[in-house]
């Protein structure tokens, strides 16, 4: 049985049990973050914990633990859990209070939960055949560089892809490229690689990075900049970018073909370059 950390101890997950008076329980008042681990080796954890750092000060909770000491408990989860390649997820709520009250309590005890499941990425033929995608108008807050949890809007619109029988949804917000409900969203038009600019639209993915940084080591050529819906329907190529899904092909968006309605070339190279990145980097070659 998966084993996690909750408030200080270690535990099998079926005695994992935090209070209903929780405020991530009642006001999805936490911060968390998703980390890949490959060979045992979590990837990119300075940058995950910056990240973590930035929602933690975006949402006036104080970090409850530092560095030094997230490190040593995520290590210490990817070591109890089986299998090289896992999924590390981690949350703080603000804590368990008395009674409801949206306002923060004076003195409570932030709530620290670390899980880990298997990394299972995405299937060679989803990869082959590309995905479909619906978009939506981007109706959540306007804190979207913050990973917290009150997920509920980026729920809603994931679940409008699943009910189309679809993997993702693409967001609008005034006519330009936010972000998926759950990943980061490029497009290909003429050979250049376009992606949204880090703003507080978007999640900083740090996948993204991964993909601008491997674009410019290649000489792909990339343009940051907002880019507007037309653009995006009218692209060669569409992806969605995250921790998990890695990068994927869009191939369909509300049923109309993105470019020649098949992965890309550019895909393709994309691909190739994070599968050697994934063997030489992120294993440790
Ligand atoms: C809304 C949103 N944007 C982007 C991403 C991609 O971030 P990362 O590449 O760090 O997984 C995620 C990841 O789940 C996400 O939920």
């Amino acid at each position: 049985m998966n084993v996690v950390y909750l408030n200080g101890a270690f535990m099998p997950v079926a005695e994992a049990k935090v209070s209903a008076m929780d405020r991530g329980f009642l006001f999805g008042d936490g911060a968390y973050e998703v980390i890949p681990v490959y060979s045992r080796r979590p990837f990119r954890l300075p940058e995950h914990l910056a990240r973590l750092r930035h929602t933690l000060e975006g949402i006036l909770l104080a970090d409850p633990l530092g560095e030094a000491e997230w490190t040593r408990l995520i290590n210490e989860i990817v070591a109890r859990n089986e299998g090289e390649d896992q999924s590390v997820y981690l949350q703080i709520t603000r804590g368990a209070d008395t009674k409801r009250n949206h306002a923060f309590p004076a003195r409570v005890v932030p709530t620290v939960y670390i899980m880990s499941e298997p990394l299972v990425t995405p299937a060679a033929a989803q990869r082959e055949s590309g995905i479909a995608a619906v978009s939506a108008p981007d109706v959540r807050w306007l804190r979207c560089d913050l990973k917290t949890t009150s997920l509920l809007a980026n729920c809603l619109l994931r679940q409008q892809a699943v009910d189309a029988g679809c993997v993702e949804t693409v967001l609008f917000r005034d006519g330009f490229i936010t972000e998926g409900a759950a990943s980061n969203i490029f497009a290909v038009k003429n050979g250049v690689l376009l992606a949204p600019p880090k703003n507080h639209l978007m999640l900083p993915g740090i996948t993204y990075d991964v993909v601008l940084e491997l674009a410019a080591r290649h000489g792909l050529p990339c343009e940051v900049r907002n880019v507007p819906e037309a653009e995006a329907r009218g692209a060669n190529e569409l992806w969605m970018t995250s921790s998990t899904k890695e990068v994927l092909p869009i191939v369909r968006l509300d049923g109309q073909p993105v470019g020649t309605g098949r992965p890309g070339p550019v895909f393709a190279r994309m691909y190739a370059w994070y599968q050697d990145f994934k063997r030489t980097v992120m294993r440790g070659g």
